[in-house]
């Protein structure tokens, strides 16, 4: 990275400021940021929040974060100087006093020249108190200007398609769409924007990048994390919500667009968009045939014993929040008319692993004998997201020695191995965008109700009809059984992830 300090002087307001994403994710990626030098030269950040808390409660909040999350070691003078310019504000999202201090605390702090800072309102809260923020803003007369006043709002955006068109509604009256700036986490990590320059930096990929070579996808989210501090809210929202919806399309979206023309935001947006609109609606009575839900009871991961979901804070005894979804998708176009995308994301799974798997045909005739390929496996391309970053590609070798006797290979590219150090977080990347003002990487509101649209059938059809077997799946197993049925009815097989596959350890 080349550090650039000539972006304009910014103002970051962070609502939701005592909670966990700003200590766990937002306050470390600013600090590595401000170590980085990609910090402007005027800069300070506002944490609002109901907590009662002080500048220095506040700044001791957001060293504990950075102390287990940066990636910088923290270095005494350089968090002094970061901390000098973190400030707290207390208050209710719906008080306008609250706003009325806020305007008040910003023109101060723009000082003699306000029309040059730029102010970003990020909005690290639930959704439901968006639209409450957002138009306390514009009432305030905060959010006036496009060039310099900029929304950021987290994922989930709303809670199913009639929501999100609402809230894009309601934002279409006080922003314009180039003020907001709908955040996906999974667009801003090094190995996610990868996808595209594999894909359209390299000639080799293109050709063989149809329903005539490829065989089928498979996208896997696999968390071994429970619910955390969030019970609160994962419980209102649960896995096709929370991640379906937007990180495993988003990731779709990338394998599966057409080749763009420019980099530019509107061309990308364009071109991810295209392929929601070409997913096969699932027919309301057919859900079970494409998608499969599982919650977690208690297990062992580990090692340790883990309680159930329904034991967890903040959730409800008699939960029916699905903490893992299977799906099956078809993307109605010429390049990919009959090749499943299977996809699925659960926490509590045996191991943290995320990786899109692309499995080829097999080759049309096999002349080799019987006792050569025992261990046979068709081609595979495998993106790994995380960990152990890195892109696979495994091939069929022969086993040196006297006899003809093939065994599967990897070929493989490693982020560590290649680069030498760990890629930057992803929060890091987007604030870094956000400062920029740069909304490549920001979800357009059309394609957010598209990622709605492919999911409303679902989430209709559970809602009606609510989960018979819940808890159906082990904490620290790969979920429930109807998932390997969905993938099994056609002839495949979920693939464990590669850093539980080691190519070497096949039997030959
Ligand atoms: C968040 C979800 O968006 O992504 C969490 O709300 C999930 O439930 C997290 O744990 C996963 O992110 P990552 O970067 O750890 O894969």
């Amino acid at each position: 990275m080349t550090p650039h300090m000539s972006y304009p002087p910014i103002a970051l307001i962070l609502f939701g400021a005592s909670g966990d994403l700003v200590w766990r994710k937002l306050a470390p990626a600013l600090f590595d940021l401000y170590r980085d030098g990609w910090l402007p030269a005027r800069w300070a950040i506002i944490g609002i929040a109901r907590s009662p808390m002080d500048d220095a409660s506040f700044r001791a909040r957001l060293l504990d974060g950075v102390q287990r999350f940066a990636r910088h070691r923290l270095d005494e003078s350089a968090w002094t100087s970061f901390a000098e310019r973190l400030f707290y504000l207390r208050g209710d999202y719906d008080d306008p006093t609250l706003y009325a201090a806020l305007s008040q605390r910003l023109q101060t702090m723009d000082g003699a020249d306000p029309e040059a800072t730029h102010h970003i309102f990020y909005l690290a809260v639930p959704p439901g108190v968006t639209e409450t923020i957002v138009d306390h803003l514009s009432a305030a007369g905060l959010v006036r200007d496009p060039s310099r006043h900029r929304v950021v709002i987290e994922k989930p955006f709303g809670h199913d398609l009639p929501s999100a068109r609402r809230l894009n509604a309601r934002l279409r009256q006080f922003l314009t769409e180039s003020q907001v700036y709908r955040l996906d986490h999974y667009l801003g990590k090094d190995t996610v924007q990868n996808i595209l320059a594999l894909r359209f930096a390299n000639a080799f990929f293109e050709p063989v990048w149809n329903r005539q070579y490829i065989d089928h996808v498979q996208i896997t989210v696999a968390e071994t994390v429970g619910v955390e501090h969030r019970g609160g809210y994962y419980d209102q929202t649960g896995a096709l919500r929370d991640m379906v919806q937007s990180h495993l399309l988003q990731l779709l979206c990338l394998i599966a667009m057409e080749p763009p023309v420019s980099l530019t935001p509107e061309e990308i947006h364009h071109k991810k968009l295209e392929v929601l609109r070409a997913i096969r609606p699932i027919p309301g009575d057919q859900v079970d045939v494409y998608a499969v839900r599982g919650q977690y009871g208690r297990g062992r991961l580990d090692g340790e014993e883990v309680p159930a979901y329904r034991e967890e804070p903040g959730v409800d005894p008699r939960s029916n929040t699905e903490t893992y979804v299977a799906l099956k998708l078809f993307v109605d176009n010429w390049r990919w008319q009959g090749v499943p995308f299977y996809l699925r994301t659960g926490k509590r799974l045996p191991v943290r692993a995320s990786e899109v798997s692309i499995t080829f045909r097999p080759v049309p005739h096999r002349a080799f004998p019987e006792s050569a390929v025992r261990s046979w496996q068709p081609n595979r391309l495998i993106l790994r997201l995380q960990p152990a970053e890195g892109v696979l590609f495994r091939f069929q070798a022969k086993v040196p020695g006297p006899v003809m006797r093939l065994q599967p290979v990897d070929m493989h590219f490693l982020y560590e191995e290649m680069f030498g150090n760990r890629p930057p977080e992803a929060y890091e990347t987007l604030l870094l965008d956000l400062i920029r003002g740069d909304t490549t990487q920001s979800l357009e509101a059309a394609w957010v109700e598209a990622a709605w649209e492919v999911i409303q059938p679902i989430l209709e059809a559970w809602a009606a009809r609510p989960p018979a077997d819940f808890p159906n799946y082990p904490a620290g197993t790969w979920g429930p059984p109807a998932a390997e049925e969905l993938i099994a009815r056609d002839g495949r097989s979920w693939d464990l992830p590669t850093i539980l596959d080691p190519v070497g350890a096949t039997p030959g």
